[in-house]
């Protein structure tokens, strides 16, 4: 059995992370600016801990300036407001993430809501969602944004493809059926109440597998050389490893898939790092659309 193309979103990333610096070095020499990103982090939930540091690590190799705030879990919801207020007339501050999930004693949407939009890295605020939708220059979310370039990389012109995506989250789900359409694919959006979900899925030239359920895509779900973007990134016991070991899965069952799709995204190594390279490629295009500089995309 042929074995599929890897698609090494690693690689990838660090290619752009390399264009971002590139660029952010032009940016100060010929217009004396440096990007500026806020991360806001309440609680001290462990992933969320590793991303917020693994983000100011990544934005200060990048060359840009990183502002992190971390606050307790019991933060008052206007004291947080309060922050973000301060951060949308920092002029150092281009770009703002406040990290998800917030503790339950705060309003999720009025927090994303309190962002400038034009500051709101992340692409979460109604407005952007709006302008992605109307195809306006938005900010768009990192993670969908990440596998559309892989997708485009891989596959050249997405046109006229039919694209499924499982999972109907804000952050992935949604925006990444608006970008594909975008693309000018034909788009489903299947979710758990998604009827004959394996026949939707193996009529798909491009699945994007978004639901956090380990392993859930089988390989018999997958039309033969499809390009599968695999985006989530779950913890399962791995026993064979030893006792209390574990270990990362996507969605997709990869050693199933890579058997039948024509290129597919390992986890880890895949969406992960892209994610990460996408928010420091959009604090560069916020900066440079909040000073009003035209420059060609990266
Ligand atoms: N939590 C998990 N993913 C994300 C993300 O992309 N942005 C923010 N702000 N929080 C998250």
């Amino acid at each position: 059995m042929s074995e599929s193309n890897i698609i090494d979103g690693k690689a990838f990333a660090a290619r752009l992370r390399e264009r971002v610096g590139n660029e952010v070095k032009t940016l100060k020499a010929d217009h004396g600016l440096t990007p500026g990103l806020a991360v806001v982090l309440v609680g001290e939930d462990p992933a969320s801990q590793v991303y917020v540091r693994s983000k100011g690590k990544q934005t200060v190799e990048t060359g840009m300036e990183s502002f992190e705030h971390k606050l307790d879990a019991s933060t008052a919801e206007a004291d947080l407001l309060g922050l973000i207020d301060t951060l949308n007339t920092d002029d150092r501050v281009h770009g703002i993430l406040v990290q998800l999930p917030l503790p339950d004693h705060i309003d999720e949407s009025k927090v994303l809501a309190a962002i400038n939009p034009d500051k709101d890295v992340d692409g979460f605020h109604v407005i952007n969602v709006g302008r992605l939708w109307t195809g306006a220059d938005a900010m768009v979310p990192c993670t969908p944004y990440g596998c559309i370039l892989m997708l485009k990389d891989a596959l050249g012109d997405l046109s006229g493809k039919r694209a499924l995506v499982l999972g109907r989250s804000n952050i992935v789900g949604k925006p990444m059926a608006a970008l594909l359409l975008a693309e000018s694919c034909t788009v489903t959006i299947a979710h758990s109440r998604t009827k004959d979900l394996e026949t939707r899925c193996r009529e798909a030239d491009i699945l994007v597998a978004a639901v956090g359920r380990p392993e859930m895509v089988k390989g018999d779900w997958i039309k033969p050389g499809a390009t599968v973007i695999d985006v989530g990134i779950n913890r399962i016991d791995a026993p064979e490893k030893g006792e209390g070991k574990t270990r990362l899965v996507g969605d997709v069952d990869f050693a199933e898939a890579r058997t039948v799709a024509g290129a597919i995204t390992p986890v880890p190594g895949g969406v992960g790092p892209m994610t990460i390279a996408c928010l420091l490629r959009n604090t560069l295009v916020a900066a440079r659309r909040q000073k009003g500089i035209q420059a060609t995309d990266i």
